[in-house]
């Protein structure tokens, strides 16, 4: 390195030395002209700077200026009277050696224009292909910079690697984008690709166009999202929106932490409806635990409750919550999907087990007598219309059966609250009927066999 600039050197000081012995030299004006048509235009006094960047346009490194410039060598005799004649179509000389670019269904319209030197620099710069500033300055002598002026703002527009996405040219995709839909964004995210590609169940908008819910730039919500779950998905799903706004029993799992993405995946899954698990060990992946409700009462731990009782009610062996809850909220008690009293006592009407009848026959409570609907009779005596379909005092369902699960046959439970008590069943069943010993009268038993009561 040092060699060579010494070299330099020592070639420009004699050169120096002879043009200042020679010029004193009287030469014809022909002579003058061929000598000056070799000479090149960059000289000590002349355009010394051309040529001096970091990045230099190939005919410019070579020395080449008239091939844009033209000849004028009135110019060259007496430059400060004989201006330069400026470049007619500047593009169309750009094209003289570059290829056009293709017509292609966007063009960027300084392009459009022939302005290529609204961004090149047709000399040299200190950017690369001679640009005039770097990476999305550039773009910005143009757009406006608050595209990427979110607080979160995406890697590769926050380096001004605009070009990443965007031809600046011509490109055959909208807004002069490289790529349509996910693919743009898959070019550089392949393990998301990979994920998502390999999932069975794609979210619709992903699968169509990452940037429903990404800003490609900037935005004021992390991962560049316009907005937060649940605020984000109901942007589209109105139809929850209305829902969220008309329940009276909300589900704490929409009001807490990432709300909706606490059981959706925003992408993809392997299980339907893009749940993050299977339904059942979601549910059981927060009632693992007791929680207070607003008014203080706590919601008892089922998961605890479905190991220490083994007799499971049918959708319980489904593994299916939501038959009967509606994990978005609802109008009814317990975030039930159908009706159903929350009391022990309650006038019938067959609307009130709504929630059992969208599974079981209605029949069951209806009919006094029956040799099949039931098991619960005796002789022909239906013991669920005796207790259940009463004008005052009818018993709710409850008042027998568990929900969930119980260690009783038919999941009876153990015990049956009245006011603050816990009154014990005692239930046994038998081959053709069974008997209880509640605290409420002295045992009772059934038979579907025999004709009377023990009633
Ligand atoms: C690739 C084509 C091209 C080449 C080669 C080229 N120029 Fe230019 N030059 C231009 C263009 C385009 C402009 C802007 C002209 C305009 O706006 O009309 C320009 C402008 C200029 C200007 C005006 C002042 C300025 O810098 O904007 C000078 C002086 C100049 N060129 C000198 C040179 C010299 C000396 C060379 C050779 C070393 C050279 N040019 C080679 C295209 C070229
Ligand atoms: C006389 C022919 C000629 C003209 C006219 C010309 N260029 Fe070039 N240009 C070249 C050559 C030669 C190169 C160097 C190619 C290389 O390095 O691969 C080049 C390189 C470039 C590059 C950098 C490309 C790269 O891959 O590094 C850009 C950008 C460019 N020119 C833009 C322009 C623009 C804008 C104009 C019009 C103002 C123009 N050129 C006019 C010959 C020309
Ligand atoms: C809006 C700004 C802009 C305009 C206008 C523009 N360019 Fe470019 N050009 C760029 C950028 C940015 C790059 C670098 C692309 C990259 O990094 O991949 C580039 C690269 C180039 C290259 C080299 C790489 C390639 O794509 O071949 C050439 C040649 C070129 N431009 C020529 C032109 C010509 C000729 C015009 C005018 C018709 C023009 N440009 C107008 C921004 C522009
Ligand atoms: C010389 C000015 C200028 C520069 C520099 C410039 N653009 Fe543009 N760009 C325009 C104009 C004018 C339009 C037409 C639409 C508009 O007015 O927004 C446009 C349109 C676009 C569009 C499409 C917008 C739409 O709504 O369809 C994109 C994307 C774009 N430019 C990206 C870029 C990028 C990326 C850069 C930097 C590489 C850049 N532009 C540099 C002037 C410029
Ligand atoms: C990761 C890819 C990506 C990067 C990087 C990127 N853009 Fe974009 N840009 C897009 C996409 C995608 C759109 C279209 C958005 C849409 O249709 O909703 C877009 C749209 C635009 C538009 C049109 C106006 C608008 O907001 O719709 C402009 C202008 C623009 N980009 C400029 C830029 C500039 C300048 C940079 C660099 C600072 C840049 N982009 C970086 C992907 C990108
Ligand atoms: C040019 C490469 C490139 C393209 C194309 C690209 N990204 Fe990115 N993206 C990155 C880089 C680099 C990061 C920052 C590194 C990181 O956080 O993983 C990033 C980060 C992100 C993040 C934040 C990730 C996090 O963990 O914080 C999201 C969300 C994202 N990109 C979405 C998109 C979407 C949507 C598209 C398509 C519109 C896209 N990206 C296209 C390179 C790219
Ligand atoms: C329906 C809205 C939506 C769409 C469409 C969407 N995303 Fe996301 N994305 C999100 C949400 C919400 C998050 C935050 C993730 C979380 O908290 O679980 C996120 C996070 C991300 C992240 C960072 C965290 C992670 O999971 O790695 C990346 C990268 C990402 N998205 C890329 C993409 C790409 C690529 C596409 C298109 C193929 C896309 N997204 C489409 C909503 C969306
Ligand atoms: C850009 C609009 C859009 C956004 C934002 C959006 N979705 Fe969706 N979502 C859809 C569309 C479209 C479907 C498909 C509906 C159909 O096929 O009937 C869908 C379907 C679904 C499905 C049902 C999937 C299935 O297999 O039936 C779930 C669950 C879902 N979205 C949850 C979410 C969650 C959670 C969010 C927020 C992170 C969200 N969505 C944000 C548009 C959106
Ligand atoms: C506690 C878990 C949980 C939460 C939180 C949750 N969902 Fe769901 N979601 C489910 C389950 C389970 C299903 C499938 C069963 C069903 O049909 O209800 C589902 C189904 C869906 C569907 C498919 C259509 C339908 O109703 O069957 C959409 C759309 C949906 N959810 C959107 C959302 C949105 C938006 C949010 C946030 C406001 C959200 N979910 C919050 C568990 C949840
Ligand atoms: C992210 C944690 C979370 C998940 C997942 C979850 N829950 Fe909950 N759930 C709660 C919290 C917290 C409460 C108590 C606070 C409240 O509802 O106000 C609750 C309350 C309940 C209640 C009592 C509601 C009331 O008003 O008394 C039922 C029933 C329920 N959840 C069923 C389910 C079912 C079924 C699933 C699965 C589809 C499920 N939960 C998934 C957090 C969760
Ligand atoms: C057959 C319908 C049905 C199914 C299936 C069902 N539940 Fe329930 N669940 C109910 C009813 C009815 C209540 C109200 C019980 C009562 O007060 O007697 C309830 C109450 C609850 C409560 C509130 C408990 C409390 O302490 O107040 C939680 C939590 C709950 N269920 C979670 C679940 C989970 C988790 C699943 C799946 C493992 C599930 N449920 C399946 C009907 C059902
Ligand atoms: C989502 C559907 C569904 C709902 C709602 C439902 N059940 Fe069931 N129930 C079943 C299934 C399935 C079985 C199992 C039937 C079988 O094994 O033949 C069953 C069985 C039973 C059994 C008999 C258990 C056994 O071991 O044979 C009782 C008792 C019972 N349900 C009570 C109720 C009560 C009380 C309600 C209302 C609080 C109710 N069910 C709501 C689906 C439901
Ligand atoms: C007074 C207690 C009691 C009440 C109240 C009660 N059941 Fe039962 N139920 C039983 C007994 C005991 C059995 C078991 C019969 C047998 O197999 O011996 C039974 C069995 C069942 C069965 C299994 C099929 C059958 O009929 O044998 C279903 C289903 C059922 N009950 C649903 C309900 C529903 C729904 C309600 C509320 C509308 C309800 N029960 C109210 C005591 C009751």
């Amino acid at each position: 390195m040092k060699h060579k600039t010494i070299i330099l050197l020592f070639i420009v000081a004699v050169a120096a030395v002879l043009l200042t012995v020679f010029s004193e030299r009287p030469i014809s004006a022909q002579q003058k002209a061929t000598e000056k048509q070799t000479e090149s235009c960059i000289t000590a006094q002349c355009h010394a700077k051309v040529g001096k960047e970091k990045f230099v346009h190939g005919p410019i490194a070579a020395g080449e200026c008239t091939i844009c410039h033209g000849e004028s060598p009135k110019h060259r005799d007496d430059p400060k009277n004989n201006k330069f004649k400026p470049i007619k179509n500047i593009s169309e000389k750009c094209y003289s050696c570059h290829e056009k670019f293709k017509t292609k269904k966007f063009t960027h319209v300084p392009v459009q224009d022939g302005d290529c030197l609204a961004c090149h620099n047709a000399h040299g710069s200190e950017f690369k292909f001679q640009l005039k500033a770097k990476g999305g300055e550039m773009c910005f002598t143009c757009h406006d910079d608050a595209i990427v002026s979110g607080k979160f703002v995406h890697g590769p527009a926050a380096v001004g690697g605009c070009v990443a996405c965007h031809e600046p040219h011509t490109a055959d995709y909208a807004k002069n984008l490289k790529a349509e839909g996910p693919e743009l964004c898959y070019t550089c995210h392949t393990e998301k690709a990979e994920i998502i590609h390999k999932s069975q169940f794609v979210h619709k908008p992903v699968s169509e166009k990452c940037t429903s819910c990404h800003n490609p730039h900037s935005a004021s919500k992390q991962f560049m999202l316009e907005a937060e779950s649940p605020a984000l998905c109901l942007t589209c799903h109105k139809d929850k929106k209305d829902q969220l706004a008309s329940v009276t029993v909300k589900h704490g799992a929409i009001d807490r932490d990432k709300s909706c993405l606490n059981c959706h995946d925003a992408h993809n899954s392997n299980i339907a409806k893009n749940l993050l698990m299977e339904p059942m060990d979601m549910c059981l992946n927060c009632h693992n635990r007791e929680y207070k409700r607003e008014n203080g009462k706590p919601v008892s731990d089922m998961k605890k409750w479905l190991a220490e009782n083994t007799d499971y009610h049918g959708p319980i062996k489904q593994k299916d919550c939501s038959g009967c809850h509606n994990p978005h909220g609802s109008t009814n008690f317990r975030i039930l999907r159908y009706y159903y009293p929350p009391t022990f006592y309650e006038p019938f009407s067959v609307e009130n087990y709504n929630l059992c009848f969208s599974c079981h026959e209605k029949t069951l409570v209806l009919n006094p007598e029956t040799t099949k609907l039931t098991n619960f009779r005796n002789g022909n005596m239906n013991l669920h219309f005796l207790h259940v379909n009463k004008a005052v005092k009818g018993r709710t369902c409850r008042a027998c059966h568990e929900t969930h699960a119980s260690n009783y046959p038919k999941h009876i439970r153990e015990a049956v609250p009245f006011g603050g008590w816990e009154l014990p069943l005692n239930f046994q069943k038998t081959d053709s009927g069974g008997s209880c010993t509640p605290g409420c009268h002295k045992i009772k038993k059934y038979d579907r066999e025999k004709k009377e009561a023990n009633l």
